[in-house]
């Protein structure tokens, strides 16, 4: 009988998180699936959820998507250094995925992205105003047509011009597990999705 956790192999450990953050992205009720992304504001790190939209285990990149008028955008051109953070609270695991962002809005990347987007998804892309703004009082900043209603392709077009991707090309994932045998914690390093470096680092 041990009395402590068995430390999984790093390079298994990878493999295993990039198949779930890639299940994540398809279950909508994964723990991975909604994470906070923080990025570098003028007044300090600022943090949002956001939804993991696809994780790719062959490049280490995880895509995300969002309104181009949003803070976070400006945020991310300023400084692309940002963190992804996940927690399984049933599995007791922490990531935190760390590494370049960046921004796509008219490249391959972003019409792939809004190809294979549901409506549903893309209709918050139709607000009339920009992320952020005040308004003159409480508003659902969606078009009156819309509220209740998902859009059909066709009636999407407009919202293509507040669409962006973000990608992050995942440079460092911290692996947090909680155990009541001992915690464990593992930091490894990714070079194009392949392990370049692991530490065991004190939890
Ligand atoms: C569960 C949940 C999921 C969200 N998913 C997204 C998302 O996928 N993309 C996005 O831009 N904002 C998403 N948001 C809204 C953001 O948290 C944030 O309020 C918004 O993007 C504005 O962020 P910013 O002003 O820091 O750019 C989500 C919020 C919640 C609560």
């Amino acid at each position: 009988m041990t009395d402590s956790l068995r430390p999984p192999a790093p390079q298994e450990l990878l493999h295993s998180l990039m198949q779930q953050l890639e299940h994540a992205a398809q279950m909508a009720d994964h723990p991975f699936r909604t994470a906070v992304l923080t990025t570098q504001g003028c007044d300090g790190p600022r943090s949002r959820t956001i939804v993991v939209r696809s994780a790719c285990a062959d490049t280490g990149s995880i895509l995300l998507h969002t309104d181009q008028r949003s803070t976070k955008v400006t945020e991310i051109q300023n400084c692309p250094n940002g963190s992804l953070l996940c927690y399984d609270s049933t599995a007791q695991v922490q990531l935190i995925l760390s590494g370049q962002l960046s921004i796509h809005t008219d490249d391959d990347i972003a019409e792939q992205v809004w190809d294979q987007s549901a409506a549903t998804s893309l209709r918050t892309y139709l607000a009339p105003h920009a992320p952020g703004t005040v308004l003159a009082g409480p508003n659902c900043n969606l078009p009156e047509e819309f509220r209740g209603r998902v859009p059909d392709r066709s009636e999407l077009i407009a919202a293509r011009a507040n669409f962006a991707v973000i990608r992050l090309q995942l440079v460092l994932i911290e692996w947090l597990q909680l155990h009541r045998k001992g915690n464990l914690r593992l930091r490894m390093r990714l070079r194009q999705g392949t392990l370049t470096h692991a530490d065991w680092i004190a939890p």
